[in-house]
């Protein structure tokens, strides 16, 4: 009966602590915790495990999707930034920053930083983009931002169905959110 309750309480431990895969498939109890933004349709699926934020994110377009955190300045300046497209089948996930408070991020790796992106994956279906992806709450790298586990985040998210990452998503309701969030 020990044993039995051991393996019991290991098999629990061992599936809750279970990472979410970038695989571009969302399970159902795959995260944590979801965030569901009305307006855009985009809905935000987040995990904290230890010292790593895992996402899931799905929204309505075809070709790029993109996530923000925690903008220091005006709109969008000093944004922690992410996009995702896809390229011959596979989805391509890009660290930057925002330097200004409208229009496109610059890209970390151009910048003398890194691509902090821990894992990234995602696909394309139904007319839907979902990427998932991880990354330190605090990467320690100068062109991120720290996530702050426990308290209130702002969390951009905009999509476009263009694939080009040079092309701005639409506005407001449309393409675009802020949304601040308590992550935990
Ligand atoms: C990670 C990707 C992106 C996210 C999460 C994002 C998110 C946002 C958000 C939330 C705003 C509203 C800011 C405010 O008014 O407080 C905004 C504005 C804006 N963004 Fe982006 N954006 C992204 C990428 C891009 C790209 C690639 C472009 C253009 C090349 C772009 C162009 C603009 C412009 C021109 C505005 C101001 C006009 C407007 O209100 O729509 N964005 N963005």
């Amino acid at each position: 009966m020990k044993k039995f309750l051991t393996i019991a309480l290991a098999l629990v431990a061992s599936s809750a602590l279970a990472a979410p895969k970038a695989d571009g498939k969302i399970d159902a109890k795959e995260y944590a915790s979801t965030y569901k933004d009305t307006k855009t349709g985009a809905t935000f699926n987040w995990t904290i495990d230890g010292d790593t934020l895992y996402v899931g994110l799905t929204a309505k377009a075809t070709g790029w999707v993109g996530v923000g955190f925690n903008p220091t300045g005006d709109k969008k300046d000093g944004a922690d930034m992410y996009m995702f497209v896809m390229e011959k089948g596979k989805m391509i996930g890009m660290d930057g920053f925002m330097a200004k408070p409208k229009g496109e991020p610059k890209w970390d790796d151009r910048e003398g930083c890194k691509n902090n992106l821990l894992t990234s994956g995602g696909a394309l279906s139904g007319g839907n983009l979902t990427v998932e992806f991880s990354r330190k709450l605090d990467t320690g790298d100068k062109c991120d931002v720290v996530i702050k586990k426990g308290a209130e985040n702002t969390v951009l998210i905009a999509h476009s169905d263009n694939s080009n990452i040079k092309k701005a998503h639409k506005k407001e309701d449309e393409g675009r959110s802020e949304s601040k969030i308590v992550l935990k």
